[in-house]
């Protein structure tokens, strides 16, 4: 695929992605329209909108052809925006900005972030199961939100950002380091691959496939958030450089410094691009997407 082809095909995706986010996110009216002010903020702040493009290839590319992907698709972008906005504030990694804007903390204060993140990963369940009135087969709707749940929780991201902080300032092995990325970061990777392809009716050895290729993708997507952390720009960013090392986190970076680091992604999305070729259908955009991620810029 050319870069060309690639580039307008992104947009494309991103294009749709957002505009099936927005069919979704709370209405700002009510006594407590405060929260829903705070729960669209970062939503609709940007983003690459990555997770939900991954759900929807995945569905695809397995057969899907329904709309009940899209309450998923707006799901996982509000399970990845939650975890964004409470991995700002400043019990976390205290940064100030996020996708290019104020982090939702700096500007609505820090009781109304944790309860705008709250909020977003409760919509992101209320949205999930609004699938149930769309035609699409229960058993897997049940199964797809499952997934989610578990991904999303104390054996998934949540799991990962909990010993992400836990360690803060104190060294780690290559195993903790590596459990910390495909918890914190490989976790929702998984999920949207898995849970789109669970939508479309995939087998259980696609499934495991697909949880294999989150994997490899997801640790491999922490490893250039690394090294982007010490050789990116926050104008470019859109969040603030040098994170890491102010709360003096052990990262891919620091143990194996940046040379390393890079051809490390890069074998990990190898690894992925190969395991996706034995996948059956069109794959032809997906696979592209998951090799530019191993170098993106932001
Ligand atoms: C940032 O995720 C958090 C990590 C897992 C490194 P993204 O880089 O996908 O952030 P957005 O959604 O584009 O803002
Ligand atoms: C966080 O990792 C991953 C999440 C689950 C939010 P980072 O703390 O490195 O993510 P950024 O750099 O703030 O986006
Ligand atoms: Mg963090
Ligand atoms: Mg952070
Ligand atoms: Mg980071």
């Amino acid at each position: 695929m050319s870069d060309k082809t690639f580039v307008s095909e992104l947009e494309r995706y991103t294009k749709y992605a957002n505009d099936v986010i927005h069919r979704y996110l709370p209405r700002e009216t009510g006594t407590q329209k405060h929260l829903s002010e705070a729960m669209n903020y970062s939503m609709n702040a940007g983003g690459k909108r990555l997770r939900p493009i991954l759900m929807y290839l995945s569905y695809r590319m397995l057969g899907g052809e329904g709309k009940e992907i899209e309450p998923f698709m707006a799901s996982i972008e509000m399970i990845h925006t939650h975890s964004l906005i409470h991995d700002d504030l400043p019990a976390l990694d205290n940064d100030m900005y996020r996708r290019g804007k104020k982090s939702t903390h700096a500007v609505f204060g820090e009781s109304a972030a944790i309860l705008a993140g709250d909020a977003l990963l409760n919509c992101a369940y209320e949205t999930m199961a609004r699938s149930f009135r769309m035609g699409a087969d229960p058993l897997l709707t049940g199964r797809a939100i499952g997934i989610l749940a578990e991904k999303t929780g104390v054996h998934g991201m949540l799991g990962g950002q909990a010993v992400d902080v836990e360690m803060d300032g104190k060294p780690l092995t290559t195993e903790q380091l590596e459990f910390i990325y495909e918890y914190k970061t490989g976790a929702l990777m998984e999920g949207s691959l898995m849970a789109g392809a669970c939508l479309a009716g995939a087998s259980d050895e696609q499934m495991e496939a697909l949880e294999k290729i989150g994997s490899e993708i997801g640790i491999a997507f922490q490893i250039r958030d690394d090294i982007l952390d010490v050789a990116g720009t926050q104008e470019v960013l859109g969040k603030p450089v040098g994170s890491d090392e102010k709360n003096n986190k052990t990262t891919y970076v620091t143990l194996h410094g940046l040379k390393k680091a890079g051809e490390d992604a890069q074998a990990l999305t190898q690894r992925a691009v190969r395991r996706l070729d034995e996948l059956p259908g069109e794959k032809g955009f997906l696979r592209t997407l998951l090799q530019s991620l191993a170098d993106r810029k932001y």
